[in-house]
């Protein structure tokens, strides 16, 4: 081999060796950045929101009420956790969401900051607590990220809601929109499936895209048509998060008490039950009660004399 030849191999080795330890590389680097399954410990960000929708990675969204609940879901690698207003429903015994007040959401809140150490914890601004305008909207986010440790907060509505997301953004405070169907709004727009129909559907698109323009950081899609959510999603450089809107958004979100079979009675068609905690409780509870009754719990070893 001449002396060229061989410096031409050895030069396309190295290319070689080079896109090799590049690849391996970008590899590395997408398992640690991964918002599920990924190897970084520190607390996620809006901009790691951000980096996900680039890469394409599709990630899950849990509600937590509590900080122990919220520790098994953030051990579990649940990236983002929701602290939303079902726990008017969910925790609070309430028949909808609309009389959880701003201080139930402020202590669950902090309670769920508390149980997690890498999620991003998001808290819901209640019914009553934004309506007002942007000045009210400002005094209650900075209450949940001040008190609480929220990263980000989550407000119902796109272009209803447009002067209060600008003015938190403007603040610093993250915020992820509520379209689709708002629960707040359970008075007026009943639970239904929201942007049937041509209009419904621009409307809605023009809310996600006066979201995303306002600064918002991500879009809760809440009972919308598959169809829509698609390309609602399409549409927007920021993540849609989808519950009951099929399986083209960037996340999916569910209410933890129905993604864990806690929830009593009957629940939404969208939901999926991933365990039955309601069975396994009660089971306890009534094993837990047989055993006092029959005089067999407590046993020596859980004495002390
Ligand atoms: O309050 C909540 O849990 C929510 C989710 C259903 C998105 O808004």
């Amino acid at each position: 081999m001449t002396l060229q030849a061989a410096q031409e191999q050895s030069a396309r080795s190295s290319d070689g060796d080079k896109a090799g330890k590049t690849e391996k590389a970008d590899k590395a680097d997408k398992a640690d950045k991964a918002l599920y399954g990924g190897t970084s410990t520190r607390r996620i960000t809006v901009h790691d929101i951000a980096a996900a929708k680039r890469r394409g990675e599709k990630w899950p969204m849990l509600t937590a009420y509590d900080a122990m609940t919220a520790s098994v879901f953030d051990e579990a690698g649940i990236p983002v956790v929701l602290v939303g207003d079902s726990m008017g429903n969910c925790h609070l015994g309430y028949e909808t969401t609309v009389p959880v007040t701003l201080d139930e959401i402020a202590i669950l809140s902090a309670a769920v900051v508390r149980g997690t150490r890498r999620a991003l914890v998001v808290g819901d601004l209640p019914f009553g607590s934004y309506q007002e305008g942007a000045v009210q909207a400002l005094r209650s986010a900075t209450r949940l990220v001040k008190e609480a440790g929220v990263g980000a907060i989550k407000l119902e509505g796109g272009e209803r809601s447009l002067p209060q997301t600008e003015m938190l953004v403007r603040a610093g405070i993250p915020v992820m929109s509520h379209l689709g169907l708002t629960p707040q709004s359970v008075n007026t727009m009943g639970y239904r499936v929201q942007g049937r129909g041509d209009e419904a559907a621009h409307r809605l698109l023009r809310d996600a895209k006066a979201a995303q323009d306002a600064g918002a950081f991500a879009v809760v899609l809440e009972l919308v048509p598959a169809e829509l959510a698609a390309e609602v999603t399409r549409s927007l450089d920021i993540p849609t998060i989808g519950i009951g809107a099929g399986p083209d958004t960037d996340a999916q979100v569910l209410v933890w008490t129905d993604m864990a079979g806690l929830t009593g009675g009957k629940v939404p068609r969208f939901t999926k039950q991933y365990a039955n905690l309601r069975q396994t409780l009660g089971d306890a509870a009534r094993a837990f009660a047989d055993e006092v009754s029959g005089g067999t719990f407590p046993q020596p070893e859980h004495a002390f004399h």
